[in-house]
């Protein structure tokens, strides 16, 4: 017989019906006379439960179903009489397809800390939690593609191995196929990359944005989605070493563009997360609730999930510039009792204590910051005409920071290679680049938005390790 998904089960059941259904053991409860197993195919975060009369299986059988065992079952759908749940399986037949040995398998039916889910990290999409994540992440991936090919944009895929350091940040993973302990040395006693694969040095991207740019000026609207890499040694909770990227790049736009387009573009999203993700979604709001039950006000959320995202949605971010967020920063309450951590004046990067004053206390809603000064941002932003600040914009969001990052880009060949000598970029290798300025120019502008940090916000979860399936961190490079 062939086999029905539990969502489109449980979904549009068909009473009477027989069906096959297939997966993994979440519980088995019962008496010596009936077992009832709740059976998970991640197709949704419910689980059917299936009904074995003992007299129809034997002992033997019903032993070897246990937790994360697999199985598949037939039998019949009928409306099930326990609360919750619409529909149950009698099984009129169980296969055991493979057995987990419950006093070796690591996931229980109870109540696992992230930790030692992230230690069993091979197992951990097993669970609950980081299957919703999962199916959330999926959700949103969708929705970014939807949303753009809805407009017009087209997807462009920047490559991965490059010679250049988009960001001029120096955070690169190097790749080489040299043996380390003996490379090629030139006659200075140097490495000769000429003699490597690609007869020069190359690193995995930090950025596909300078690539989407080439694209930009050709295909007028276009987006990167891909894997990016920064060998940035922070051990936090908000960075990867290796985190997805989407990245679209505008001909024609400004930098008021820009931000109505990131705005549009995140509220698109989480309101798609919203319609197609609502089990999921309540499943992990429940759980906040939970974890946050017996911690102090203070350390609790103001709104629980699904408000904070509607709220997110309903309401227009508040747009401030550098200049007006650091007066702010000067004029609040925490500064002048001296509670920041780092100081406050004109020029200094914003550290995440005073974005998180700004996004939670002040104005309680993403914000986002624009004219930064030029010293703090990348070279290819557009410099403003008080040449002391540069179109950048950074879209700040409740309890995550940073969210989104881009600019109008510098238009101008002559105004660009100044921006490019004063931070020493060097010209001779981006010289690719700057044919974008030198044969038909003109204003355009992207940004770039982190996956991680915006299924971080969706989801609830607080550590960028927990919402990709295989997290790579300093000192974390498993499977
Ligand atoms: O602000 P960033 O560095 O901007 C760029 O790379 C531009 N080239 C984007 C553009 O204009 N096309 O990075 C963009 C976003 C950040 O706002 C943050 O959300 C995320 O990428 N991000 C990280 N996410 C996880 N781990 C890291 N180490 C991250 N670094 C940046
Ligand atoms: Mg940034």
């Amino acid at each position: 017989m062939e086999r029905i998904k539990i969502n489109n089960l449980l979904e549009s059941p068909q009473f009477g019906e027989q069906v096959t259904v297939k997966g993994w053991v979440r519980t088995k409860r019962g008496s010596k006379n009936v077992s009832f197993i709740a059976l998970n195919d991640g197709s949704t975060i419910r689980t059917v439960q299936v009904v074995a009369d003992a007299e129809k299986f034997s002992e033997d059988l019903l032993r070897r179903i246990n937790t994360g065992a697999a199985l598949s079952v037939t039998g019949e759908v009928v409306e099930s009489k326990g609360s919750g749940q619409s529909s149950e399986i009698v099984a009129e037949t169980i296969e055991v397809l493979g057995e987990a040995d419950p006093d070796k398998y690591p996931i229980q039916p109870k109540k696992h800390s992230l930790e030692f889910l992230r230690e069993n990290m091979h197992l951990r999409m097993r669970t609950n939690t980081f299957a919703a994540v999962m199916r959330i992440r999926h959700n949103l991936a969708f929705a970014i593609h939807k949303f753009f090919n809805d407009r017009g944009f087209y997807y462009l895929h920047s490559p991965i191995l490059t010679a250049s350091d988009a960001e001029g940040a120096g955070e690169m993973f190097q790749v080489t196929t040299f043996d380390l302990k003996n490379p090629p040395k030139t006659e200075e006693g140097s490495i000769d990359f000429s003699q490597d694969f690609f007869g020069q040095p190359v690193n995995l991207t930090v950025s596909g944005q300078l690539e989407g740019e080439l694209g930009a000026m050709a295909l007028g609207e276009v987006y990167t989605f891909g894997p990016t890499f920064r060998a940035e040694n922070s051990n936090t909770s908000r960075h990867l070493a290796e985190f997805w990227m989407i990245e679209p790049e505008v001909a024609f736009n400004t930098l008021k563009e820009n931000m109505d387009l990131a705005e549009d573009f995140l509220k698109y999203v989480i309101e798609y997360a919203m319609e197609n993700c609502k089990h999921d979604l309540e499943f992990l709001q429940n759980r906040e609730l939970d974890a946050e039950k017996n911690l102090p006000k203070e350390q609790k959320h103001e709104m629980p999930l699904l408000d904070r995202l509607k709220f997110v949605i309903e309401n227009d971010f508040e747009r401030i510039t550098y200049t007006e967020a650091i007066n702010i920063l000067r004029n609040s309450k925490p500064y002048k009792k001296g509670k920041f951590e780092y100081d406050v004046e004109w020029g200094i990067d914003l550290q995440s204590e005073h974005e998180r004053f700004l996004v939670e206390k002040k104005y309680k809603k993403p914000v986002i910051i624009t004219d930064y000064p030029k010293d703090i941002k990348a070279f290819y932003m557009k410099l403003n005409d008080d040449e002391k600040t540069v179109a950048a914009m950074d879209v700040l969001f409740p309890g995550i920071g940073e969210i989104v990052g881009g600019s109008e880009r510098e238009a101008d060949l002559e105004t660009l290679q100044k921006l490019m000598d004063e931070k020493g970029v060097p010209q001779e290798e981006m010289s690719w680049y700057l044919d974008t300025r030198r044969f038909g120019t003109a204003p355009h502008a992207g940004f770039g938005l982190g996956f991680e940090r915006l299924i971080l916000f969706v989801t609830g979860m607080t550590n960028i390790r927990d919402v990709i399936p295989f997290p790579r961190a300093p000192k974390q490079a498993g499977f």
